[in-house]
């Protein structure tokens, strides 16, 4: 790299006077202690690191234990070290505080940025009255793996939704001044590439060919760095051979001189560090060298930068220009977090919990999707006098906050059960867990289940993941319901009541027995605090379902990784090679992109999701159908509810540019729009598309829109087969 282009890299709006006064007074230590983050293992911060504090060689904090440590550390940076400069208190803020709301996984299953952003904003809400500054979220890291376990923090597997999504987080975390009340800095992470861990091992390789990168992986951070987010948080992952956490090319290149961020970067926990057991650098002095130089502004979690940093750059192995790049940068967000002028917070009088509630209520109720409905044995019939509530997952305070809610108030949580006897207080309600965890092998406690059936009108079984199987390190190589959750529902099934699954789990199961057996099947994921009022707002049918799957579910494992905007190969599968049964290879016939023991079509494709209504889609018509590259297209469809009752429907538009001088997906999800219908009622939805809507990056490496025809589809899911056509000359 030239050196030249070190420390260069544009500052929009980023000349603070009071900023520029502190870099000009301060030493190549203060700058390191700038650049560092610490985590607080204790309630009482150890002497060492007070002292530090009072050193200005620590500039952030994470993992504060309350209000009254943050303050106290705050009050020695900001009254006792020489420059006085106000410390920055991160957290693990990634589905809510003490009110937990879906995991994103769910929340993306909204398909509603609206929705999202409020669950954002009251998250924020309630982790700055704790003092929090800065939250390490949103995580839109495009997931195409279940095996992974991070993907039960992620948008799912669309880079278009991921983008919606953490955009409407960003502006959720953040609103229009970070610095205002009840608001805190966002961190879009991992940059980048994170999630295509090969075979979804945590923290593995990966291999992103740049075109790839830019149109798939990079696409959600871009929508966030554009919706203002103030940090992003670098990768684990080794990408291309080169550690995210210190790599120039994405960093410095891509983020900063690109894209004009001007906000900071921070490494994720020790990522500097580990740069040598990736086997980039010898030792941690190289490692923070490197990770200094591709941009890297912040160092968590480990202590390379605070050892390392004033020495490279005294020895002349390092501009100084790099240093006062970084701080410039953190002490700016600073600035604009207000934390110069406020530098101390106050538990506010009283807790906004109800209003909290309120929110994570609306998100989990939104977030459910419906995969089956076979003879409408839901809605539950109002008039239903016995009820068999059964499994694991119906009485689970903690599970049903999912992964990543350290902070969470299982006490707050209402489960399934509760909100079940809360709601249907004439009818019996016959509980038997069967398991007595997701995990467990145990069966004796089967006849019970069994007896809870029979003895009622109707059984809700609620089967899954615990939540400590997914999240961070927690990735499968199997994906059934663990333990003998399945063969509890085949027992149930065989009592001949109507069987309703609830799944609740981190990320999409391999659950084509389960569903066959469940006459009506629900996915709720980790609904959070409210799963059970959400759930029984669904079952009872006060609400119609209406969440859509972020992401492909899989027939079986070996089908990964499955998603819906694959390209086409020369050899397409045929529907010859349909309906292939799962586990039972054919006799070898045709040369197609097929398996023999599985049909090569998923579970349930993207974008999936039915509904108590019914929804006609009919009339989609692109105006101009000839149009310059430069001009926007109207694209319209008629919707029509023929259903019995009231529904949303989250409409889609998928686009597939038939030629390229890349090759493009088969389809591409360029719009989403949540509308609400009333039985019989139509609308006209009108989903515009803008020429950036178009664009790819080419074989020139250049983004643009190349001329030719294009196929757009409109419907429910990604299978839509209602099409149109048009042209850009
Ligand atoms: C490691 C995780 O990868 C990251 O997402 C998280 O924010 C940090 N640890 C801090 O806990």
């Amino acid at each position: 790299m030239a050196e030249a282009h070190l420390g260069a890299a544009p500052h929009p709006g980023a000349t603070v006077p009071r900023v520029e006064a502190l870099l000009a007074r301060m030493t190549l230590a203060e700058k390191a202690g700038q650049m560092s983050q610490l985590p607080l293992f204790q309630p009482e911060a150890p002497t060492e690191i007070v002292e530090a504090v009072r050193q200005g060689r620590i500039g952030s904090f994470l993992n504060a234990h309350s209000l009254a440590q943050r303050n106290g550390l705050q009050r020695i940076a900001v009254e006792e070290s020489r420059l006085g400069i106000p410390l920055l208190f991160g957290r693990d803020v990634i589905h809510g505080y003490k009110t937990i709301f879906p995991i994103p996984l769910g929340q993306s299953a909204t398909f509603d940025p609206d929705l999202v952003e409020r669950a954002a904003t009251a998250a924020a809400a309630e982790a700055s009255e704790a003092g929090i500054d800065w939250v390490f979220a949103p995580m839109v890291d495009i997931a195409r793996d279940a095996r992974w376990g991070r993907i039960a923090e992620s948008c799912g597997e669309d880079p278009y939704l991921a983008a919606e999504m953490g955009a409407a987080m960003v502006r959720g975390f953040q609103g229009e001044d970070a610095g205002a009340p009840g608001r805190v800095a966002a961190c879009a992470k991992h940059f980048a590439g994170y999630g295509a861990a090969e075979a979804g091992r945590e923290y593995s390789t990966t291999s992103i060919p740049e075109q790839l990168l830019r149109e798939v992986y990079l696409a959600p951070f871009k929508a966030c760095v554009e919706a203002g987010a103030l940090t992003l948080m670098s990768g684990f992952n080794d990408l291309n051979g080169v550690p995210a956490s210190g790599n120039e090319f994405l960093l410095r290149r891509i983020l900063k001189e690109e894209w004009g961020f001007s906000g900071f970067v921070v490494s994720d926990w020790a990522s500097i560090v580990e740069m040598a057991k990736h086997g980039l650098v010898e030792d941690d002095g190289h490692a923070a060298l490197e990770a200094a130089r591709a941009g890297v502004d912040m160092e968590m979690g480990s202590s390379a930068y605070i050892t390392a940093l004033p020495d490279l750059v005294a020895q002349g192995c390092l501009p100084v220009g790099v240093l006062d790049d970084a701080v410039r940068r953190i002490l700016v967000v600073k600035h604009r977090l207000g934390l110069f002028d406020r530098p101390y917070r106050e538990a506010p009088p009283e807790k906004r919990g109800d209003a909290y509630r309120v929110v994570a209520h609306e998100i989990a109720r939104e977030s459910i999707v419906l995969l089956k409905n076979e003879g409408r044995v839901l809605p539950i019939a109002k008039g239903a006098k016995s009820i068999a509530v059964v499994g694991p997952q119906a009485d689970d305070r903690v599970d049903q906050l999912g992964c990543w809610s350290f902070d969470g108030d299982a006490s707050a949580s209402v489960t399934v059960l509760a909100a079940l006897r809360a709601r249907c207080k004439d009818a019996e309600i016959h509980v038997a867990k069967g398991v007595d965890d997701c995990r467990s092998n145990d069966r004796s406690g089967f006849a019970a289940a069994i007896d809870a059936a029979r003895r009622s009108e109707i059984v809700l079984a609620f089967v899954g993941e615990p939540a400590n199987l997914s999240g961070e390190c927690r990735s499968r190589a199997f994906l059934d319901l663990p333990g003998v959750q399945l063969e509890l529902l085949e027992a149930l099934a065989q009592t001949g009541r109507p069987l309703v699954v609830t799944f609740l789990a981190g990320r999409p199961l391999v659950i084509g027995r389960a569903c066959a057996l469940a006459s009506a099947a629900l996915y709720a994921w980790h609904p959070g605090t409210m799963a059970g009022p959400a759930l029984v707002d669904v079952l009872l049918g006060d609400v119609s379902p209406s969440g859509k799957l972020p992401v492909t579910f899989p027939r079986a494992v070996g089908q990964i990784p499955l998603y819906y905007n694959a390209k086409n190969t020369g050899r397409p599968a045929t529907s010859r090679l349909r309906g292939v049964p799962t586990g039972t290879p054919l006799d070898p016939e045709g040369f197609e992109s097929a398996y023999l023991d599985v049909d090569v079509t998923p579970e349930f494709p993207f974008g999936f999701g039915l509904s108590y209504a019914t929804f006609e889609y009919s009339n989609l018509r692109v105006t101009p159908s000839r149009a310059a590259a430069a001009e926007s297209l109207a694209v319209v469809v008629r919707l029509k509810n023929t259903g019995q009752v009231a529904g949303d429907e989250v409409v889609q538009l998928y686009v597939r540019d038939r030629v390229g001088s890349i090759t493009r997906p088969v389809r591409e999800l360029k719009k989403i729009r949540r509308v609400s219908l009333k039985p019989g009622q139509e609308v006209d939805v009108d989903l515009r598309l803008a020429s950036r809507d178009l664009a790819f990056w080419g074989r020139d490496m250049r983004l643009g829109v190349e001329p030719g025809v294009f196929d757009v589809f409109a419907g429910g899911d990604s299978c839509a087969t209602l099409s149109a056509t048009f042209e850009i000359v």
